[in-house]
Formats: C-alpha cells, sequence, structure tokens
C-alpha cells in the first residue's frame, strides 16, 4: 500500500483570482477537486491527505467538489481522505500533509501531488508508484523539455537586456512535474532539514537529490500542466473538455 498527499494550501496569486487557487472553478467544480479524483481511483493509496489554505476545511459532503458519495471514506468505513492545514512554503505543507498520513513502514511509497496539476492520470501515478517499488528512493514525473534553453546573467537593474552565457544540452533537459513519489524514511529525512533549506526548495526531489539521493525520472506527457496563470486556465479547461467527449 501507499499513500499520498495533495498539496493545495499555496494563495495562487499570479492566477489573479478572489479565490484561493485550489478551489477556483475549473468546468463546474473546483481545480483540486481534478487530480483528487484521479488519486481516489487508485486503490493501492490507503490514505489521501489534503493540505488546504487556512480556514477552507474539505467539504462534508464530496458531492460539493462534484466527487462520488464515498469518496472520503475507505472500503471499511474508516476515513480515507482528511483535509490538514498548510505551511508558509511549499515544503512545510508537505511536511504537515506527511504528519497527517500517520505511521507507515520505511519503505512505504509517498506520493507528492500539486493541487494545481489537475490533469494527472492514473496511468502517471501508477508509473511513478512503480519506480519507487523499484527501488529507487524518489520516482518523478517529469517531460522531456522541448525548448532550446539557455541560461542567462541576473537581470540587470539598469533594465538592460539580459545577456546569455551559454546554451544548455537540451537532450539531457526535463521540466519536472508532480507526482513524485518518496519512500517514506527519504521524504521525512529531506523535510527535516532547516527552514530556511525547505523555503529555498521549489521541489521536494530537490531535497533528495541534494543528500544523494536515488532519484528517478518518469517520462510525462506536457498535458499534465500546473496551473499558474490565467491561460493554464484555459488551456486546462480546453484538455479537461476533450478527455469527457
Ligand atoms: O506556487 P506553486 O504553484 O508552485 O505551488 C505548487 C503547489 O504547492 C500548489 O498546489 C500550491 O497550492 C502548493 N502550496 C502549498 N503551500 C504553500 C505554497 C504552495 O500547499 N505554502
Amino acid at each position: 500500500m501507499a499513500v499520498a498527499i495533495v498539496v493545495a494550501a499555496g494563495r495562487g496569486e499570479r492566477l489573479g483570482h478572489d479565490r484561493p487557487k485550489a478551489l477556483v472553478p475549473l468546468l463546474g467544480r473546483p481545480l483540486l477537486a481534478w487530480s483528487l479524483e484521479a488519486l481516489i481511483g487508485v486503490t493501492s493509496l490507503r490514505r489521501i491527505v489534503v493540505v488546504l489554505p487556512d480556514g477552507e476545511p474539505l467539504p462534508d459532503d464530496p458531492a460539493a467538489w462534484g466527487l462520488g458519495p464515498t469518496s472520503w471514506t475507505a472500503p471499511d468505513g474508516s476515513a480515507r481522505v482528511v483535509g490538514v492545514g498548510g505551511g508558509r512554503e511549499r515544503s512545510h505543507s508537505v511536511r504537515a500533509g506527511l504528519a497527517a498520513t500517520g505511521e507507515g513502514p520505511p519503505d512505504e511509497p509517498v506520493l507528492v501531488h500539486d493541487g494545481a496539476r489537475p490533469l494527472v492520470t492514473a496511468a502517471l501515478i501508477a508509473a511513478c508508484l512503480a519506480g519507487v517499488r523499484d527501488g529507487a528512493d524518489a520516482a518523478i514525473a517529469a517531460a522531456a523539455v522541448t525548448d532550446t534553453v539557455k541560461q542567462a546573467r541576473p537581470a540587470d537593474p539598469s533594465g538592460a537586456l539580459p545577456r546569455v552565457d551559454r546554451t544548455l544540452d537540451r537532450s539531457l533537459l526535463w521540466a519536472v512535474q508532480t507526482p513524485q513519489v518518496f519512500r517514506r524514511d527519504v521524504l521525512a529525512r529531506a523535510l527535516a532539514e532547516p527552514d530556511e533549506v525547505l523555503a529555498a526548495a521549489t521541489d521536494d526531489a530537490s531535497l533528495v537529490e541534494a543528500a544523494g539521493g536515488d532519484v528517478r525520472l518518469v517520462a510525462a506527457p506536457r498535458s499534465n500542466l500546473k496551473v499558474t496563470l490565467p491561460e493554464d486556465l484555459r488551456l486546462a479547461e480546453l484538455l479537461l473538455g476533450d478527455r469527457d467527449r
């Protein structure tokens, strides 16, 4: 068995909406409900912790989020999906989520997903879980980069155009997404780093890499996009609409 943490406690200011990003409507239900539905369908997940913005609890009735009536419960009637409050930075929210998963064996896979990625599929979730069961410390979704990527000097305060230092070898570059699945002991160790280290991490796998861990890439489609800007929300709407047809 495995557990999942969905981080959805960010404000999402770049989306320019008056609701927290996870709760912005997307085709008639909150953005977060789309990835939650995909995770709920994965029977090997014994518990799913949703990390929510303060003051925004999980609704008592999953139907309020367009989900089936038994979505929050395990077959034995116990709570399977639970909500907790988030932290200041993303990693703090993951730490709060991990604590709420309770106890588990050190090699138990713990899946971390951004609630802002509504297009995640059951197949991608299964592939990431399998990567850790095969012995890696972490298996993370990533899309091969299709753009040419250049490294430039930091922006000049004078407003001059940034000067390019070099062009990176595209054949070695991957744009990292979630799900990211970790062995429980590896994730717990990574999240025990000091607060300033956690605050600087833009994903959880980077903390494991920094400690010399074996992090593997699971090839993922670019369509597993993260909703950050208004145009991302429109694109997600179009892609999800296509899927239903
Ligand atoms: O800001 P960004 O889109 O990169 O955040 C990625 C994910 O982390 C989002 O799903 C967001 O809700 C979550 N997050 C969080 N707690 C924070 C900041 C971000 O759960 N303090």
